[in-house]
């Protein structure tokens, strides 16, 4: 039924005519469409408001030619269903005024019934899909486990996150109890995201790589390996575990079809580690977007040609960076769309 179903192909593992792209963040500042809307509402209320998220989704689909849609939310609507505050402060980023750091803490968050909380998400999600009108597929997706408690133990963004980790480090059990909490919540949010209509779920874990390898298996895969077995038969599921290139053998082992990868790793020995099997998306260093037109063109191309034709889906390493310009994006978008593989 879909007109163009690259990426869902690519990530099951079929041949396709030509390399699928879509960029992480891409509803967003770099957009003066975005900014139009930006000045007139707030951020949770873009994100609350079904007819302003659908708008804001279909923003790079129009603009820019992405082959997928990705839903216009953020990962921090479940730390606020589950019942923190949460800010999002202009130019500083999140702010959760009343972090949990404590057992007492703890009884301030629920698992909350997704429909009642989050159901202004489900709603944006079927508008999106009646506008999309079946042109690309649309990408939900959710923060990972790790990577909102992060968030809802240090109260605004770190470079380190050490309280996050310290809170861990110190008090493992109710680090696990809270891990527990948001994984059945977003099992619940997710799968109510596909019923709603999304194509592709993605888990956003920005902080994985802040993990040795083995608290990354304690704190973070295997959360991520409960959401991913409970949504990986309904649709497909894409991991993207930012800088835990270390552990993409037990990523690809989840039962996902796809992991993301950032910049800092080759594509040969991600692949090496990933195994032949599994899709790739990724790696252009984000802020590369800033290099003259040129210089794209070229970086991309040898991108694609490390990647090679197949299982792979071409993005960004990490999300867009606002100061990038419109048409830097849409050369990063036609340099894969025109690129063919060198058969030999
Ligand atoms: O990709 C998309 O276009 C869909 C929308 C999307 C947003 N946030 C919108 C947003 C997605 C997928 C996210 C995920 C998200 N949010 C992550 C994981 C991905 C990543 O980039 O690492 C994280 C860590 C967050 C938390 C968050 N939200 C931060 C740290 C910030 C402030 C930094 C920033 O980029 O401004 C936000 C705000 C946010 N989320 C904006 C957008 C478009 C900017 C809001 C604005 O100023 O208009």
């Amino acid at each position: 039924m879909l007109q163009n179903d690259l990426i869902l192909r690519t990530l099951r593992g079929e041949a396709t005519e030509r390399v699928p792209v879509w960029m992480m963040r891409q509803a967003g500042r770099y957009l003066p469409e975005y900014m139009v809307l930006r000045e007139k509402y707030g951020f949770f209320e873009r994100c609350q408001t079904p007819e302003l998220a659908a708008a804001i989704t279909l923003q790079p689909v129009d603009i820019i030619g992405v082959d997928a849609a990705i839903l216009f939310s953020d990962i921090l609507v479940v730390p606020q269903a589950m019942g923190l505050e949460v800010r999002l402060i202009e130019s500083k980023g999140p702010v959760l005024p009343n972090p949990i750091l404590t057992t007492a803490d703890l009884q301030r968050v629920c698992v909350p019934d997704v429909e009642e909380t989050l159901g202004y998400v489900f709603s944006a999600i079927r508008l999106i899909k009646e506008q999309l009108n079946n042109r690309v597929p649309l990408i939900g997706f959710a923060g990972a486990p790790w990577t909102l408690l992060c968030y809802m133990v240090e109260g605004k963004g770190s470079k380190t996150f050490d309280k996050a980790k310290q809170f861990c480090y110190t008090q493992p059990l109710l680090a696990h109890t809270l891990l527990q909490m948001i994984t059945d919540t977003t099992i619940a949010y997710l799968k109510a995201q596909a019923k709603a209509g999304a194509d592709i779920l993605q888990i956003f874990d920005s902080w994985g790589g802040l993990l040795s390898p083995n608290d990354f298996e304690t704190y973070s895969l295997q959360y991520i390996r409960q959401i991913v077995a409970a949504t990986k038969d309904i649709v497909p599921t894409i991991i993207f575990a930012k800088g835990a290139w270390q552990s993409l053998d037990q990523m690809a082992q989840t039962g996902a079809a796809g992991l993301g990868i950032d910049w800092c790793i080759k594509p040969s020995f991600a692949r090496q580690l990933a195994g032949a099997n599994i899709t790739l998306q990724g790696n252009f260093d984000p802020a590369k977007l800033l290099a003259p037109i040129p210089v794209i063109q070229q970086e991309v191309t040898q991108m694609l040609n490390e990647f090679g034709n197949g299982n792979y889906i071409a993005n960004l390493g990490h999300g867009i960076l606002p100061n990038v310009p419109v048409d830097h994006a849409k050369a990063f978008v036609d340099t894969v769309k025109q690129w063919q593989p060198n058969v030999a």
